[in-house]
């Protein structure tokens, strides 16, 4: 039986597509690619639960992401089927804002999500994780049973915030807790064709390059189909007029389908050329002058 893939979405910055990415790569791995998927909400804000239209489907004192950790009972009892072909959810409630002081400090903590997930690839190819902008209890046991962690960015200085921290973070994860954690790479979604995003990609190539970062392609154009989507709760990709976010968000899915299917694991990341690319942030005439890349831009 092949192995189930688990993929941590995370950027301690909120508001950067985290969700969007994680509901409509679900939704695309599912219904077009034809994989079984589950999504585990692990926001308090539950907004990937209302986006794959299971918000009023479940049982809200047992089949939700809270009634799984708490009771410590495997994923099975938790899920629940969603409209959409192949794909489940562990439901997030506003009880998961307790998480922090009910398993912080445990020696629990770290293995919630390991217990939950255990056996997961009898029913599933894909688990993807959709987390709370913020280092926390819930992150940190998502990535210490992940197998990958992505980080979907804005194309802006903003959106790199705490990016440091974040691969920081996960690195000593890896390191003490889970070594089969890998990174997946950096996306990043809302690109328009302005000389603004343009110079920021390059310039953000070329550092991410340095630090053995994996930037994704294709770059997610910024398109009127996500609000649409979140007006009417579904993905973007499911609907007539998102054809530009399901052409970038299908072209991307396949070329996460074959990363993590490599045999070979990625380097890993290099906290100090990362550092580099921190600072350089703070000074923003740093990147808007920086025109002499030696990687080529393959905008769009
Ligand atoms: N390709 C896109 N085109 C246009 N708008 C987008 C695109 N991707 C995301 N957005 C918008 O950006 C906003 C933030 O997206 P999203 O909720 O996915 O971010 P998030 O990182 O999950 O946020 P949070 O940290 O609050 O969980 C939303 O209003 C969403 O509709
Ligand atoms: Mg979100």
């Amino acid at each position: 039986m092949a192995k189930a893939q688990i993929i941590t979405f995370a950027n301690i910055k909120g508001g950067v597509g985290k969700t969007t990415a994680v509901t409509n790569i679900a939704y695309l791995l599912g219904v077009s690619l034809n994989k079984r998927v589950l999504v585990i909400d692990s926001d308090d804000q539950g907004n990937a639960t209302k986006a794959l239209g299971v918000r009023d489907l479940f049982d809200r004192q047992r089949e939700t992401l809270w009634s799984g950790l708490s009771r410590k009972v495997s994923y099975q009892e938790v899920i629940v089927e969603s409209p959409y072909k192949n794909i489940w959810v562990i439901p997030s409630t506003k009880e998961l804002k307790s998480a922090q002081n009910e398993f912080g400090r445990s020696a629990r903590g770290l293995k919630l999500f390991k217990h939950l997930l255990k056996g997961v690839e009898k029913d599933f190819d894909y688990v993807l994780i959709d987390t709370k902008p913020q280092i926390s209890i819930l992150l940190q046991a998502a990535l210490a049973a992940s197998d990958w962690y992505l980080i979907p960015s804005f194309p802006e200085p903003d959106s790199y915030d705490g990016f440091l921290d974040l691969v920081a973070e996960c690195e000593e994860i890896h390191e003490e807790e889970n070594p089969k954690l890998h990174l997946l790479g950096v996306m990043i979604s809302s690109v328009k064709k302005i000389p603004a995003h343009e110079q920021y990609l390059k310039f953000i190539g070329k550092h991410l390059k340095a630090s053995h970062v994996n930037l994704l392609k294709p770059y997610i154009r910024i398109s009127n189909a996500v609000a649409t989507g979140s007006l009417h709760a579904c993905p973007a990709v499911s609907i007539s007029s998102g054809r530009t976010v399901k052409d970038d968000y299908l072209k991307l899915t396949k070329a996460i389908v074959k990363l993590v299917a490599a045999k070979k694991a990625p380097l890993r990341p290099n906290l100090g050329k990362l550092g580099v690319l921190r600072e350089r942030h703070e000074d923003e005439s740093n990147w808007q002058q920086d025109g002499s890349g030696d990687e080529a831009v393959d905008l769009l």
